[in-house]
């Protein structure tokens, strides 16, 4: 039994990193796995250690993940998983990565490449939620310079092939994004946004977006069903220009980001979903952020993923999408449902049921089983888990 979960952990690797050294594959990154993410948000002072964390995310068969910096503890906590992880350079560092080409080498060095190949990291996203945003307008003439530097500093160091580089955005980029068909980038960010785009086609890179229907509908209840906005059965929107039919908020956010990169010239650029989520907790004036909302989003969003569908206007881009967030987040700022975004408490419970067994089983109750077997074994929970991955990645 051992023998055989130890040649599928093999043939595993096998499958996913020997593509890459053939000589006749594409040279194309490809920094997602199946269409199912996560981002570990780590904003709290209550969360497991992180190899405590890989354990549970492999027990969830959730294999790509993104963290918003480079923490070492969370690096080597992934070393050995097989976990795919896209690391983030923090928006703090994007003007120095941007003024000096050295800066970006030794970061990639000392946060990349030190950790390859034992640590899978597979793609670097730079700063968060820059353009648009006006809390960091004096980033936005130094993103461009941030993504140049990186990308020459894993060309530099031979990485260029295994690490992507992103950079995520959000819904403040856009103009008129109803109908979808209707939406642009707006004026004051497509001078940034323009050469951005020029430099991530050349680089195959996909445009990310933070795409939120809690958020829309939480400021627009007058106007939108919540039905619409949680999968759930209702008349849909039906957008005149390109004759198609939405059933789902998620799906109309992602066809306006499809029609602004249109619209400024990146028809072929694919669009992936870099945070979405809905809170189970919120404020007065949050009245959606309810457990059972949270519930329905999430299980309705997991099994349009496993769908491995594309959108109305995109039927064959496939749609990929990294959950907000793994853990509820106690030191987040902000408005109260900002803290309560996670599939997971920070015990490891499961916030609520959203009915897939992996999931389920990841309980506090499962916990204590991961604590138990790893101190005379973990080799034996890690094994049999892999193999569980194979078989059921989404
Ligand atoms: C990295 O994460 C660990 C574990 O969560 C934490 O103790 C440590 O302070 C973090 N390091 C930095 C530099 O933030
Ligand atoms: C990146 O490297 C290329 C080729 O080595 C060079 O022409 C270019 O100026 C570099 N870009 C930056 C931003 O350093
Ligand atoms: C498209 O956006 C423009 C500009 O905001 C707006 O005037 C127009 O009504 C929108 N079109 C539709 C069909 O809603
Ligand atoms: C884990 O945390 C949740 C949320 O705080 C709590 O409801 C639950 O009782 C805890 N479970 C255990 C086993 O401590």
């Amino acid at each position: 039994m051992g023998i055989l979960q130890f040649s599928l952990q093999r043939l595993i690797y096998m499958l996913l990193v020997l593509p890459l050294f053939s000589p006749n594959a594409k040279l194309t990154v490809r920094a997602f796995t199946g269409t199912y993410g996560i981002n570990y948000g780590r904003i709290a002072d209550n969360l497991p250690p992180p190899d405590k964390v890989a354990k549970l995310l492999r027990a969830a068969k959730i294999k790509n993940v993104r963290i918003y910096d480079a923490n070492h503890s969370v690096l080597q906590g992934f070393s050995g998983t097989g976990l795919e992880l896209v690391i983030g350079l923090p928006n703090g560092y994007v003007k120095d990565v941007s003024s000096s080409a050295d800066h970006a080498l030794s970061w990639v060095k000392d946060n990349v490449k030190a950790f390859l190949p034992d640590t899978n990291i597979v793609g670097i996203a730079v700063g968060n939620e820059i353009l648009g945003n006006n809390n960091n307008q004096d980033l936005w003439g130094s993103l461009l310079g941030a993504v140049k530097n990186l990308y020459n500093a894993t060309k530099k160091l031979g990485i260029d092939d295994v690490v992507q580089i992103s950079t995520a955005h959000f819904s403040g980029v856009f103009a008129n994004s109803y109908p979808p068909s209707n939406c642009t980038f707006t004026e004051a960010v497509s001078q940034y946004m323009s050469p951005l785009l020029d430099f991530f086609s050349q680089m195959e890179s996909p445009f990310c977006l933070n795409a939120y229907p809690f958020l829309a509908y939480t400021y627009n209840s007058d106007k939108i069903d919540i039905n619409y906005a949680l999968f759930q059965a209702n008349g849909g929107i039906y957008d005149e220009k390109t004759d198609l039919h939405y059933d789902n908020l998620l799906d109309a956010q992602i066809d306006a980001a499809y029609a602004a990169l249109e619209d400024a010239g990146y028809k072929n650029m694919e669009v992936i979903v870099t945070e979405t989520g809905w809170a189970s907790q919120g404020d007065q004036n949050e009245p959606a952020a309810t457990a059972n909302n949270a519930r329905t989003y999430n299980y309705n969003l997991r099994k349009r993923l496993a769908k491995k569908k594309g959108t109305p206007l995109r039927p064959k881009s496939v749609l990929k999408a990294y959950i907000f967030a793994l853990f509820n987040e106690d030191l987040k700022i902000g408005a109260t449902s900002e803290k309560h975004y996670g599939l997971y408490n920070p015990n490891m419970s499961i916030s609520y049921d959203i009915g897939f067994p992996g999931l389920k089983s990841s309980s506090a109750v499962s916990l204590k089983e991961i604590q138990a077997r790893g101190s005379f074994g973990s080799n034996t929970f890690v094994l049999s888990v892999s193999s569980a991955i194979f078989l059921l990645i989404l």
